[in-house]
């Protein structure tokens, strides 16, 4: 059976301290009302990494992650944080291809897939972001944009490798717009998804992959998206910087 996940993406928001007590408050908060069996991840900036780390040590609930990494080892990249690195904090997950990387820092497919590769290559699991713009639904090439993320960023992977990517579908027009995608919109998408998986990697490798959606995820939707067949849990954004609510969201899985 596929994982389950409600991952949180706090983007460039909270600073250390404030980081610590939402993390902390999280974590508390998962310990005592989370019945279960979903997994929690929070994505942070990478100022808090280690920290929250040290924090979820041996927790089997709670990981923690970062939000990008560099596609080189190491070199002469300044400003640039390495998969190795975020891996050495104790973090197990890393967003990639999340679509305001796309449109902010020009990141392609391309690129993408050598981001993926070293992350996998440092045992990180990377959380991978598809999803098409407003334009391009109105265009009627959603189905279009989405095969191709898929193909040029990830189906260079063999099967064993592709078992440890978490996909995430995010419709950028619902993206911190309060617009969330029905919860019809979002299963169609997520079958075709499975379809792709299926196509290039068999049945079994499909059935096994968690597919999230992400874009305006609250405590109020999240029943309904995650009660579809092949939602497998959230990406959250604005919900994931208030700890009530992040938790609520977690525990529509309950
Ligand atoms: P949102 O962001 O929940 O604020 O829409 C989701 C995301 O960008 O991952």
């Amino acid at each position: 059976m596929r994982k389950k996940i409600v991952a949180g993406n706090w983007k460039m928001n909270m600073d250390y301290e404030e980081g610590l007590s939402l993390f902390s408050e999280v974590v508390n908060m998962v310990h005592d009302e989370v019945t279960g069996k979903q997994h929690v991840v929070v994505c942070s900036p990478f100022i808090h990494l280690h920290s929250l780390a040290q924090l979820a040590k041996g927790n089997a609930r709670v990981s923690v992650g970062a939000q990008n990494a560099h596609q080189a080892e190491s070199g002469a990249f300044t400003g640039e944080i390495s998969a190795k690195m975020i891996r050495s904090t104790g973090a197990e997950y890393v967003i990639l291809g999340h679509s305001e990387r796309r449109q902010y820092f020009g990141e392609t497919n391309e690129l993408l897939a050598k981001k993926v590769d070293t992350a996998l290559q440092n045992s990180l699991n990377p959380i991978f972001c598809i999803g098409e713009t407003l334009h391009e639904r109105e265009a009627n090439r959603h189905f279009t944009i989405i095969e191709t993320q898929l193909a040029e960023g990830l189906f260079h992977l063999d099967a064993e490798h592709f078992g440890q990517i978490v996909i995430a579908y995010e419709p950028v027009w619902a993206i911190g717009t309060g617009v969330t995608a029905t919860s019809a919109q979002a299963q169609e998408i997520h079958i075709f998804i499975r379809k792709q998986i299926a196509g290039q990697y068999g049945q079994e490798v499909a059935d096994n992959t968690t597919i999230l959606y992400g874009g305006s995820c609250n405590p109020k939707n999240a029943g309904d998206l995650f009660a579809q067949a092949d939602i497998d849990g959230g990406l959250i954004g604005g919900a994931s910087l208030k700890s009530r609510d992040f938790v609520d969201i977690v525990k529509t899985f309950n």
